[in-house]
């Protein structure tokens, strides 16, 4: 059992404010009968729930894009620092957690999810999905380093990367697109042609892109097209 205006705001139909609106309007019926408590319980599962003549179904599988700020674990957990969680509000006990991992100091795209089976197959490395950073170094980017990304670089432990590309913008600011997703990977392949990366930002995943209008700290839901572009990646 959960709360109306909790059940609406989780599928999608507005936020907490908007919906709790909704509701004292006489916009929502429970099984038949109009409801104005907003702190109405509700079985998710089994209660016919309709607003403005449409029947609402609940949103069991969340797919968050997040513009994860500077200084936030990616994990569901951490005894020290806050975590990327701490920034989604309202879906505790929903079972979310972030698809991998960037780095506390790394920005940008991160997906939040309860779908672990879209998130392992989004994760495999068999499946190559490409990711695009944003980043900027401090060091010379070679003419070498281009080829040496292309062939698949080697990180500093002898593991050879798949093969990567590295689009400057100018010297000390680039693009790299990786298919894969080791620990500190771009800060690795950067190391590894003598650079130092001192601002990272993940753009895309997959066929997602970072919506620029999210400011850092703030998320949305994916669309439905986004969703699908995701289960193609
Ligand atoms: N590569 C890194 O070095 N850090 C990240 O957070 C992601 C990719």
């Amino acid at each position: 059992m959960m709360r109306l205006d909790k059940m609406l705001a989780h599928s999608g139909y507005g936020t907490r404010k908007e919906v709790k609106e909704f509701i004292r309007k006489g916009f929502v019926l429970v099984n038949g009968e109009v409801i104005k408590d907003d702190d109405f319980k509700v079985d998710e599962e089994k209660d016919e729930i309709v607003i403005a003549d449409q029947s609402v179904s609940y949103e069991k599988l969340i797919y968050i894009m997040l513009n994860k700020p500077d200084g936030y674990i990616s994990a569901t957990y951490d005894n020290h620092d806050p975590i990327v969680l701490d920034l989604i509000e309202g879906y505790e006990n929903r079972g979310l957690f972030p698809v991998g991992r960037l780095d506390k100091d790394a920005h940008g795209l991160l997906l939040i999810t309860n779908d672990g089976k879209l998130a392992h197959k989004l994760l495999s490395p068999k499946n190559h999905v490409d990711k695009v950073y944003y980043l900027k170094y401090d060091g010379t980017f070679m003419p070498y380093a281009y080829k040496a990304f292309e062939q698949g670089v080697f990180l500093e432990d002898g593991y050879k990367c798949l093969p990567a590309k590295f689009e400057m913008i100018k010297e000390g600011e680039g693009l790299i697109t990786i298919s894969e997703g080791k620990y500190h990977q771009v800060k690795r392949m950067m190391e590894a042609v003598g650079c130092e990366v001192t601002y990272l930002k993940r753009i895309s995943f997959g066929k997602i892109t970072l919506d620029e209008s999210l400011n850092e700290g703030d998320y949305r839901h994916l669309s439905l097209a986004e969703i699908q572009m995701l289960e193609e990646s």
